[in-house]
């Protein structure tokens, strides 16, 4: 079939284990760092929040701490936070970064950007466009580095998300407000909605990196690779991006 819904496929590497792979990566982001500082210019980084990255964020903070790289001249943005949510909330991304990453690196607190969930609602829709034209003021993002949803969300864009769509607030699944809850004391305190980038915001990213492990993640991983590029699985419209690679443990390859 040649219809340009058809899908080409993405690359996969496999790790004898998911430390393996959460080194590997942080070994790219620091090699990218020192090219980028060499030509004296600044590295985007496009992050994530969950489970899957902390591993990856551990390996960065040591490999400051052992003085192999600086984040002087990196700037971050975060793919989502939840809506509403205020920054100093434990169940908050801001949160999440500031204790995982941000707060152990020598990174500038005005280059890191994590979408606001503390705005009034009718501040919200220009503020995405903001968060849109700020990437784009940086050149975009030169490394995403992405989690994967057990139903094909990346950041949180939630089946029904269109390949066109960019950053904005968007409703959560009751899937994944349970899978998050365990962030929270309670479901109830889980919102409703969230501010994220969107699938085209992420596929104009220069390179992508997706990581997973688990057995949790091999179902859907084996469906984004069967499947052609359909909204109801919004991780398959990755298949469009040139340099996108998956990288996994062999759990959550399992399936493939
Ligand atoms: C987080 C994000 C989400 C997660 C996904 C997987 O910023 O954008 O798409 O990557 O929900 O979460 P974990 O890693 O907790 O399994």
């Amino acid at each position: 079939m040649s219809d340009s819904n058809t899908r080409p496929t993405i690359p996969i590497q496999i790790f004898e284990n998911f430390t393996d792979a959460s080194q590997f990566v942080a070994q790219k982001i620091v090699r990218l760092i020192q090219q980028k500082d060499a030509a004296g210019e600044k590295t985007v980084l496009g992050l994530a929040t969950g489970n899957t990255p902390r591993t990856l964020y551990r390996e960065l903070i040591k490999k400051y701490q052992q003085g192999e790289v600086s984040f002087k001249n990196v700037v971050t943005f975060n793919l989502d936070e939840y809506y509403p949510m205020q920054t100093d909330n434990p169940g908050s991304y801001h949160y999440f970064m500031k204790h995982e990453l941000f707060d152990h690196i020598d990174i500038k607190c005005e280059n890191c950007h994590v979408p606001k969930g503390d705005l009034p609602w009718e501040k919200i829709g220009p503020y995405c466009d903001w968060y849109e034209e700020k990437i784009k003021s940086y050149g975009g993002i030169d490394l995403q580095i992405l989690g994967i949803g057990q139903n094909g969300h990346i950041g949180f864009n939630e089946p029904g998300s269109t390949k066109e769509s960019i950053t904005r607030l968007v409703n959560l699944e009751e899937q994944t407000r349970l899978v998050n809850s365990s962030e929270f004391e309670h479901i109830d305190q889980v919102p409703y909605q969230a501010i994220t980038m969107g699938v085209q915001t992420i596929l104009d990213a220069h390179e992508v990196i997706l990581l997973a492990n688990g057995e949790k993640k091999a179902k859907i991983l084996a469906e984004v690779m069967a499947n052609r590029m359909e909204s109801s699985v919004p991780a398959s419209f990755l298949h469009h991006h040139p340099r996108c690679i998956f990288m996994l443990d062999p759990t959550a390859a399992s399936l493939l």
